[in-house]
């Protein structure tokens, strides 16, 4: 597609190499008794490894520098519980002194120095795009089955009612901390920021009284969300699991994990359509009801090859290019505009942070913009991208954007808004 003047790719490519290198950490890990080298999301208060942080790194780096894509996510699996169990954030470096939110993070996990928590599994994609650029079987040898156990462990812990769609157990798990749908499923609808706040870390401090038994912790219903970003994320994910296991000539895992895209996908395509909205919604509690908030989770289903007709038609054409809803100048706002949620600005610097509510974000207009072009929405997707590469130029890479003047908010030099470079 078109550039802008002054930025092209391999301009981006400049930066996306800068931003890596000078956000790239390592040392000697003694409670794991190994080295790691690894990307932060960012040089200030994110100095640790995030799950789908590294995958989207590493995506980014397929482009340039594909051994060093391999390197980050071998380092991330190192993080790897026995059981198959990969968590949210692994704390390399035993040294430092961790910020207020990441001591807790740190505290309540019954796991040594990584969360007891997991995120979206974006791994399974991102090793199919790395194996795409030079069939390294080696390297596939050496991932795909920790992969596929991690989402063996999912399958096991995270679907007490057999349907195929996989529970979250904390708002931190779908990657979107504070989307207000959380605030549905657990059950405080109010506006007051600490209430908010203290509401969620109260279901994360009963996880961690309950050792972080997921399938107990989903029979007790306090928080259990069949969340829509991070089922999608896991069927595309087993999908490429299955295809990445062909390629290993072993028919059996392969027919496995199809079987399990398939199954995750027919639930969540009948389960969380809601006729009446006609959008995507994620489901919560033992009860299934639909947490009806309209946000940029309920756009994220484009992304599944089984999305067709009708369904497809009403998500583009009423929601996403709706004016009052997602359609800004400056897409895809994580909260639709008519949402009584929806907060486009920087949180005021006095207030406590609260993250996905209203600004864009590139990780999520990323899934929506390969879903657009996966069915053939390739002038509005082209658009989109014409217009991050503005903002991008404009602002630099931040953490997110106001989505209404593109303005750029909070860290400079964040590690996942180079993945523009994956759309050009
Ligand atoms: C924020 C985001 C989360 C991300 C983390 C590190 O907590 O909500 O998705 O993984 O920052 O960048």
């Amino acid at each position: 597609m078109g550039m802008t003047q002054s930025i092209t790719k391999e301009n981006l490519i400049n930066k996306a190499r800068e931003v890596f290198t000078s956000n790239t950490l390592q040392g000697f890990s003694h409670w794991k008794n190994t080295d790691y080298k690894f990307i932060a999301p960012s040089n200030k208060e994110y100095v640790f490894q995030w799950l789908w942080d590294t995958a989207f790194h590493a995506i980014v780096l397929s482009h340039f520098d594909n051994d060093w894509a391999k390197e980050e996510i071998l380092n991330l699996l190192k993080g790897q519980g026995e059981d198959g169990f990969i968590p949210h954030i692994i704390f390399w470096g035993e040294n430092k002194k961790l910020p207020h939110w990441a001591y807790i993070e740190s505290m309540i996990s019954v796991r040594p120095r990584t969360s007891s928590i997991t995120q979206p599994p974006v791994l399974g994609m991102t090793i199919e795009k790395i194996y795409e650029k030079d069939h390294d079987k080696e390297f596939l040898k050496k991932t795909v089955d920790k992969i596929a156990l991690h989402h063996k462990w999912l399958l096991d812990n995270r679907d007490n009612d057999q349907d195929g769609l996989i529970s979250i157990i904390s708002p931190n798990e779908s990657g979107m901390d504070e989307l207000p749908v959380f605030q549905v499923a657990a059950n405080y609808t109010g506006e007051k920021t600490a209430m908010l706040h203290y509401t969620y870390r109260k279901g994360d401090f009963k996880n961690y009284r309950h050792k972080f038994n997921s399938k107990k912790i989903l029979e007790l219903d306090y928080f259990n969300v069949e969340e829509l970003l991070f089922n999608t994320i896991f069927i595309e994910s087993t999908r490429s699991i299955s295809r990445l296991y062909l390629e290993l000539d072993k028919q059996e895992e392969s027919d496995y994990f199809k079987n399990v895209a398939d199954n995750c996908e027919n639930s969540l395509l009948t389960k969380c359509w809601d006729e009446n909205d006609e959008i995507f919604y994620s489901l919560y509690s033992n009860n299934e009801k639909m947490a009806k908030v309209k946000t940029v989770a309920s756009l994220v289903p484009l992304l599944l090859d089984g999305l067709n007709g009708d369904k497809i038609d009403k998500l583009v054409n009423n929601h996403l290019l709706n004016e009052n809803e997602f359609w800004t100048p400056y897409p895809f706002p994580s909260v639709a505009k008519n949402e009584p949620y929806y907060y486009p600005n920087e949180t005021p610097s006095y207030k406590i942070k609260l993250l996905w509510r209203g600004p864009t974000w590139i990780s999520t207009n990323w899934l929506i913009i390969k879903g657009l072009r996966k069915h053939g929405y390739n002038a509005i997707a082209d658009g989109v991208v014409l217009r991050m590469l503005q903002m991008i130029e404009r602002e630099g890479f931040r953490e997110y954007y106001n989505p209404e003047t593109g303005a750029g908010y909070r860290r400079e030099n964040f590690g996942w808004s180079t993945l523009l470079i994956d759309l050009l």
